[in-house]
């Protein structure tokens, strides 16, 4: 199957990566199995961005809100994304992926912290496709640790208020430096945001399938890129 031609692309795709335990239950099978049929489509979808030369793709991979899954479930997504990063290090060097983390990555546990941060460092001078996973990640948690650190700046006298402007504030959040999303995905059918990059998706396009995440491949993908190259984007203005 060969690439389609689209008028325009998005920079930045951001998918809110939902269905893996309505996945399991179809299948019969346990969560664990459902998420680890998941990050089979996340390869699918690493696979996907380079070869449409999309240069940005944020994953929502674990929210601040999964703590408070059962501890298994925890611990069992924990096993399966250190898993991932291992397994995949070599394949993500040749394919020029570099990794970059959002969330509090201080909770996660220890072992896989040590293979996320060792990952990030080697992939750190790779330009091909930078994959940012969300890890304990909750955009109102982001945004209040945005407001201390300026807060801060202010007390220390290193920042005056009214020289605070939209900028100073992308800046201060994890994803500093980093496009905003053009295009979010979600998938499962439910239409929320769920905490997920609350000021980065202001003038996001938003597009929501009914396929469940395990299932997620080249034609979901496909129909949202030209979902999204259907669309006039206007950013407020006419
Ligand atoms: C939502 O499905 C998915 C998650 C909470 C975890 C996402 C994790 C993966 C796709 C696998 C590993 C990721 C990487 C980066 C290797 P759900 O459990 O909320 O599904 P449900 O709403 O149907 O119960």
């Amino acid at each position: 199957m060969g690439k389609i031609h689209l008028e325009k692309i998005p920079r930045h795709v951001a998918i809110i990566m939902d269905g893996n335990g309505r996945w399991a239950d179809t299948h019969g099978v346990t969560r664990r199995a459902g998420h680890t049929e998941g990050a089979r489509s996340v390869q699918r979808c690493v696979d996907l961005c380079l070869e449409y030369g999309i240069p940005w793709m944020t994953l929502y991979a674990f929210s601040t809100e999964n703590w408070k899954r059962p501890l298994s479930e925890v611990s069992a997504l924990m096993v399966l994304l250190n898993r991932f990063l291992k397994q995949r290090l070599s394949e993500m060097m040749a394919k020029n992926v570099r990794l970059l983390p959002i969330g509090e990555i201080h909770r996660l546990p220890q072992r896989c912290r040590k293979t996320l941060l060792s990952a990030v460092e080697r992939t750190s001078g790779n330009a091909g496709l930078n994959l940012v996973l969300a890890l304990s990640y909750g955009s109102r948690q982001e945004i209040t640790d945005a407001v201390r650190g300026i807060a801060e700046r202010v007390a220390a006298g290193e920042l005056r208020p009214e020289a605070i402007t939209e900028k100073t504030v992308g800046e201060a959040l994890y994803t500093g430096g980093m496009p905003d999303p053009d295009l979010m995905i979600r998938t499962s059918g439910e239409r929320r945001l769920s905490n997920f990059l609350l000021w980065q998706l202001s003038y996001a396009e938003i597009h929501v399938t009914e396929c469940l995440w395990p299932d997620f491949g080249r034609e979901q993908f496909e129909a949202a890129l030209r979902d999204y190259a259907s669309r006039k984007r206007r950013f407020g203005k006419r």
